[in-house]
């Protein structure tokens, strides 16, 4: 029996001709991509200058993050040589992206985590997916440099983003920014942690750049969060530290490639603290609806520290009149139910009577 594709998103399926695919390549998808660029008024006021904010919401890929969209190309890959084992280092998002891309392959995998450090939601996942965890008594920047010593293996197919198949399929993300916006942004705001994305991005808008599809560039600006931010510190964290453990990262593996996307847009990388990475995730669910995790929040900080009208900061000067912004949102807020923005959650308690509900309510 001839079983139907039914795919309408599916990154390989909608940009095949920019990726290292074939026929012959056989697909692992589960229809990652297409995700929404979200206008947002709130943060457009807060910029001023007739600014429009955008965020893309990449927590709506299946395992909540943008790991799917370089999962999917990975795994696909490994598949089509014939590697037995998935194995990648991971502060949650990966590992759940991996374990789940190789339940669709029917692979084995293996993902190494920082002990004690990982969003409850992202270890479920990596759980139910049928991932053997290794919980490393380490941080995630040892997990890579162990997961590394595996590269001479053949039967095993590392999948963190030192493997090249992961960034071509982030960079698909930039591809739909601008297949929606009809052009490149003016700004693009992202988190970094192993800087992996910031590259894939940039390589995104740089190729749809060459092949017409967009006539400018954005500027590339990378948010790190202050405990872990070697890019802006300019040396290897050893001890990093932050609320937001996806970016929990000292030596990024994409160091370099990050500092060129850098250089190269005329963006710039800056640190957010952990606090304003609260205020920001706890800001843009109750202003617009959009729930994200800590270091998803990381930009959304960023932006209200350099660019808000208010800020008297050096940064504002790349902004003109009407600029367009895009923030990718990285993660879903689900996979992290115990961020600190849940201290204070309460639960008004009610006798099942109307009354008592409009007693609540303070409605008369
Ligand atoms: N946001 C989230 C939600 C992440 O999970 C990560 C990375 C980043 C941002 C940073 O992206 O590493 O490409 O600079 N998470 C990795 C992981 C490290 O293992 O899940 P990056």
């Amino acid at each position: 029996m001839k079983i139907p594709f039914l795919h309408d998103r599916g990154v390989i399926n909608r940009y095949r001709q920019y990726l290292p695919v074939t026929e012959k390549t056989p697909v692992v998808s589960l229809s990652e991509g297409s995700t929404p660029l979200i206008y947002s008024p709130w943060l457009s006021d807060a910029v001023g200058r007739d600014a429009q904010v955008y965020l893309k919401y990449e927590g709506l890929n299946p395992t909540g993050s943008f790991k799917d969209r370089g999962m999917t190309v990975a795994v696909s890959k490994a598949l089509e040589r014939g590697a037995q084992h998935i194995i990648c280092a991971s502060t949650g998002n990966t590992s759940a992206a991996a374990a789940a891309y190789a339940a669709r392959a029917q692979l084995s995998c293996a993902v190494l985590l920082p002990h004690g450090k990982i969003a409850t939601g992202k270890l479920l996942q990596a759980f139910l997916y049928g991932a053997k965890m290794i919980c490393l008594r380490g941080n995630f920047d040892d997990a890579l440099r162990l997961v590394r010593q595996f590269s001479e293996n053949p039967e095993i197919e590392i999948v963190n983003s030192i493997n090249p198949f992961r960034i071509e399929g982030q960079k698909t993300a930039a591809f739909e920014v601008v297949d929606l916006l009809g052009d490149a942004p003016d700004l693009h705001l992202l988190p970094v942690g192993n800087a992996g994305n910031i590259t894939a991005y940039w390589r995104g808008y740089k190729e749809y750049h060459a092949a017409g599809k967009c006539r400018t560039l954005p500027r590339m600006v990378g948010l790190q969060a202050y405990g872990s931010a070697p890019l802006v510190l300019k040396q290897i964290v050893e001890e990093p530290d932050t609320i937001a453990s996806a970016i929990r990262i000292g030596n990024p593996a994409s160091w370099q490639p990050a500092l060129a996307a850098i250089d190269e847009s005329a963006g710039f990388v800056e640190t957010v603290t952990d606090a304003e990475i609260v205020t920001a995730q706890v800001q843009l669910a109750s202003k617009e609806g959009v729930f994200v995790e800590p270091a998803s929040a990381a930009p959304i900080a960023g932006l209200l520290k350099h660019f808000r009208k208010s800020a008297e900061d050096r940064h504002r000067t790349l902004l003109r009149e009407g600029s367009r912004i895009v923030c990718t949102v990285t993660g879903h807020g689900l996979k992290d139910p115990n961020t600190p923005a849940a201290i204070g959650m309460k639960l008004i308690e009610s006798e099942p009577t109307l009354e008592s509900l409009y007693r609540i309510l303070e409605i008369q």
